[in-house]
C-alpha cells in the first residue's frame, strides 16, 4: 500500500487533543463549527485544500492521533486513520465520510460521518473492544466537487473511475488546475489515480450520513439504512450571445443568452415534472455565471450547471436529452450558441443487501427494526459500492433540509447515530464477522 507521510497533504503539524471530546460527538462537531464558517453566504464553505479544508484535515490528523490511530494520506488526497489494536493484518472494516462542503452548506453533510467514525472508535476503545481486524476511518477528498466540478473526486480516483489526465486538467473558478492545487498541498499529481492495493485492503465500507430529505421523521426513527442512490449527473451548459447595451439595443436585434438560460431553468422543472412519476426525476440549475455581469448590459455569455437525477441511468439520460432539446430550440430562436459538457455521471447504486442485513441485525437490540430508505444524494459509499460491500446509515434530519445552513439533526439523534455505528463496527469486527 505504501503509507504516505502523515503530514503530507498540507496539514499543519498535529498537536495532541484530548480523545475525551470524541466520546461526545456533539462536542466534537462544536470544535469544527468555527472552521470554514462563511460570513457571506451563511453556513460553511470548505473546498479542497482551501484554508478551511486544510484546517478540517488538520483536525482529522490531530484527533485521530489522539486516539492512537495511524494516519495516512493516500495518493489521491484521501485521509485514512487506522485502529489496529493488535488485530490480524486482514483487510479493514472502513467507515467515514468527507469534511468538504458545498458553498454555504450545512454543518453535518460530511463531518457527521467522519466525527461519528472517530467517536465510534473512541467508544469501542473505551469499552475495551479488541477488533479482530483493523477499523479504518476515511475523510474522502472533494466529495461535493465544489472546487473542481466533479463529485467524489478522491473516491473516484481511488477506484479508477476517473482518469488522472482528466483530473489533473480540471480548473477551479480562479483558473487554478487541480494538478497545481494538489501539488501545492504535497500531493504528487503524477501519482494520482487507481489505487487497487488500498482498495483491496478494505473488507467493506459503512458510511454514516445525515439524512437528506425527510423520510425518517414521519416513521419515528432516529436512524435508517440506505437501500439505493438515484442515478445522477452534472452538465455545464455554455450559452453564447452578443453583449450589448441594455437601453440602446432594440428588442428585435438582441442575442441574449440570459433568455436562453431562463428557458433552460424552466425546462429543467417542467421536464422533471412531466417525467413518469416512478422515475423520481428531478433537475436543478443551482449555479449560473453571466459575462460580463453588468446590470445594464446584455450578457455575451452565460454558463449554467444542470444537475439531473432519476431512478435509473436511462431516466436521467432521457430527462437531460429533453432539457437540452429545449435549450437548443430556445437558443436557435434567440440566435445564440450552445455548448454542453458532461462534467460527471454517477450510475444508480444498490447498496449491499447482505452487509445491510448484518448492520440491521447489529442495530436491532438498541433500535429495533430500522427503516430502509432510498436517497437522492450522492456519496463516496456509492462509488465504493461498485468495488466492495458498502452500506449506509442515515441519522434523522427533522426538516430534511441539506446543502443549506438549515441542515440539522438533534443532539440526541447524533448520539444515537454514534451508538448505532459503534454497534455495527463492533459486530463487524468480532469473531471473524467481516
Ligand atoms: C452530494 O451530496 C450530491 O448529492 O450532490
Ligand atoms: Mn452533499
Ligand atoms: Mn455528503
Amino acid at each position: 500500500m505504501g503509507p504516505v507521510e502523515a503530514a503530507a497533504g498540507g496539514e499543519a503539524p498535529a498537536a495532541e487533543a484530548p480523545a475525551a471530546v470524541l466520546l461526545d460527538p456533539v462536542a466534537a462537531l462544536a470544535e469544527l463549527a468555527p472552521l470554514g464558517a462563511d460570513p457571506v453566504r451563511g453556513g460553511w464553505s470548505r473546498h479542497l485544500f482551501d484554508d478551511a479544508d486544510r484546517e478540517m484535515r488538520a483536525w482529522f490528523v490531530r484527533t485521530a492521533r489522539s486516539l492512537g490511530l495511524d494516519v495516512e494520506v493516500d495518493r489521491n488526497a484521501n485521509q485514512w486513520a487506522t485502529w489496529r489494536a493488535g488485530g490480524a493484518a486482514a483487510p479493514a472494516v472502513a467507515t467515514g465520510s468527507h469534511l468538504d462542503s458545498v458553498p454555504g452548506g450545512g454543518p453535518l453533510d460530511g463531518p457527521l460521518g467522519v466525527v461519528s467514525g472517530l467517536a465510534a472508535v473512541a467508544r469501542l476503545q473505551a469499552e475495551g473492544h479488541r477488533p479482530d481486524r483493523p477499523i479504518r476511518v476515511a475523510n474522502f477528498a472533494e466529495e461535493e466537487g465544489a472546487r473542481f466540478g466533479v463529485p467524489c473526486l478522491g473516491s473516484q480516483l481511488l477506484a479508477g473511475d476517473l482518469t488522472a489526465e482528466r483530473v489533473r486538467a480540471l480548473t477551479d473558478t480562479a483558473g487554478a488546475t487541480a494538478a497545481d492545487v494538489l501539488a501545492g498541498a504535497g500531493i504528487d499529481p503524477a501519482r494520482i489515480g487507481p489505487d487497487p492495493d488500498r482498495l483491496a485492503d478494505l473488507a467493506l465500507y459503512l458510511e454514516l450520513h445525515v439524512e437528506q430529505g425527510r423520510q425518517l421523521a414521519p416513521l419515528g426513527h432516529p436512524v435508517g439504512l440506505a437501500t439505493s442512490i438515484l442515478a445522477h449527473g452534472r452538465w455545464r451548459v455554455t450559452l453564447t450571445g452578443r453583449g450589448d447595451h441594455a437601453g440602446a439595443t432594440e428588442l428585435d436585434s438582441r442575442h441574449d443568452p440570459m433568455l436562453v438560460a431562463a428557458a433552460a431553468i424552466r425546462s429543467a422543472r417542467d421536464r422533471a415534472v412531466a417525467a413518469e412519476p416512478g422515475t423520481r426525476s428531478r433537475a436543478t440549475v443551482g449555479k449560473l455565471h453571466a459575462v460580463p455581469g453588468g446590470s445594464n448590459a446584455i450578457a455575451s455569455e452565460v454558463t449554467l450547471w444542470l444537475d439531473a437525477r432519476a431512478e435509473h441511468d436511462a431516466d436521467v439520460r432521457a430527462l437531460v436529452a429533453a432539457i437540452i432539446g429545449d435549450v437548443e430550440a430556445a437558443s436557435a430562436a434567440e440566435g445564440c450558441g450552445v455548448v454542453v459538457v458532461e462534467e460527471s455521471f454517477s450510475t444508480r447504486v444498490e447498496f449491499d443487501a447482505d452487509l445491510t442485513d448484518r448492520v440491521a441485525a447489529a442495530l436491532a437490540p438498541r433500535l429495533g427494526d430500522v427503516p430502509r430508505i432510498p436517497t437522492g444524494a450522492g456519496h463516496d459509499a456509492g462509488i465504493l459500492a461498485a468495488h466492495l460491500p458498502a452500506a449506509m446509515l442515515f441519522v434523522r434530519n427533522p426538516d430534511g433540509v441539506s446543502h443549506s445552513p438549515h441542515e440539522g439533526a438533534s443532539d440526541q439523534d447524533i448520539r444515537a447515530g454514534v451508538d448505532a455505528l459503534a454497534d455495527a463496527l463492533r459486530a463487524l469486527t468480532s469473531g471473524g464477522a467481516a
